[in-house]
């Protein structure tokens, strides 16, 4: 067993050929937290050094987190990058010039936007590269001439992938059925807003099982952004985190990592003690009566 193996955090899984720790990292919350400025540079340095020295090799990320906060500091923290380490972006949406997110869902911006990650983050190939669609809610719905059809946009993707710019091809914020017409084109993973008390993507879910596709939930703990559930506030998931002398947050993440073999975790934290925690939520084993427990807060 190598000392990657030995040392990741909840084990391993594979992503378009990465084998890749369970817990990884999401950027975001070091570039954007709504209510709370970005981190400064030191803080969010010592956070991704501390997320690698942690066994983390699994990063998410968007060009467009904080403008290009987020993928300055990765490339500030963590260049040259271990070579184990998955660098994962996604395309879908830009920054406009007032700074604005607005959707940029045509195959000539995705493929600038991988341009645009691979020039900021310094590298010469992103692990996977997630396609953010903006058809409903959470965040921003595209209308207009961005309302663009998946299939042109899958082989711009392909032909991306074909150019050895990126490793894989995933999707987000997509459909069970858009799911299925994606999976010719090879999908390694699908990102969706889900948690314990947020289970409104659960059938997608159930065909990335059928498919063997990983699952990399964003929102795991109910986000900062209001109105999404609030996964450490649950007082059933309190009261689980104290029988077991674990945290809240854990008990949600390790819920997550029990659920499905192939979930892998990207947590997002500015806060170095949180993200030791969530770390560590890789090694918390839930009995089947918490899991059953558990199990009932969300409908599907
Ligand atoms: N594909 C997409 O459309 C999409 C959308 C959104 C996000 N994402 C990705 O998914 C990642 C995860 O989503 P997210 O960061 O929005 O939400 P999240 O991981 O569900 O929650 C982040 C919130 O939880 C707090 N937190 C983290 N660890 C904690 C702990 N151990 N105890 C208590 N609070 C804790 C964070 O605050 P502190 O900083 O204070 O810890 C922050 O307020 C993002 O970082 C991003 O990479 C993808």
């Amino acid at each position: 067993m190598s000392d990657t193996t030995r040392q990741a955090p909840g084990g391993t899984t594979t992503l378009a050929g990465h084998r890749v720790a369970r817990v990884g990292f999401g950027a975001m919350q070091l570039a954007e937290s709504p209510g709370r400025p970005p981190v400064d540079r030191e803080t969010g340095v010592a956070v991704l050094r501390a997320a690698i020295e942690q066994g983390v090799n699994h990063i998410d990320t968007a060009q467009f987190y904080g403008e290009t906060v987020a993928n300055e500091l990765i490339r500030a923290a963590l260049h040259p990058y271990p070579d184990d380490l998955a660098l994962v972006s996604k395309v879908g949406a830009v920054r406009d010039e007032h700074g604005d997110l607005v959707a940029a869902q045509r195959p000539e911006q995705l493929r600038a936007s991988v341009e645009a990650n691979l020039a900021t983050l310094g590298a010469d190939r992103l692990a996977v590269v997630n396609l953010r669609r903006t058809d409903t809610p959470p965040g921003i719905v595209a209308e207009g001439d961005q309302r663009v059809d998946l299939d042109s946009q899958l082989a711009e993707l392909v032909a991306l992938r074909d150019d050895g710019k990126i490793g894989g091809i995933g999707l987000s914020a997509v459909s069970a059925g858009q799911l299925r017409q994606a999976l010719p084109a090879g999908i390694v993973c699908v990102q969706n807003a889900h948690s314990l008390l947020d289970r409104s993507s659960e059938p997608l879910l159930d065909l990335c099982r059928e498919h063997d596709v990983a699952w990399v939930p964003f929102f795991p703990l109910g986000s900062a952004f209001p109105g999404f559930p609030k996964v450490t506030e649950h007082a059933t998931v309190r009261a689980a985190a104290t029988a077991l002398g674990v945290t809240p947050a854990q008990v949600g993440l390790a819920w997550e990592l029990a659920h499905y073999a192939r979930t892998l975790l990207i947590p997002g934290t500015a806060n170095p003690a949180h993200l030791t925690e969530n770390v560590a939520a890789g090694a918390i084993r839930l009995s089947a009566e918490t899991m059953a427990e558990l199990d009932g807060l969300a409908t599907r």
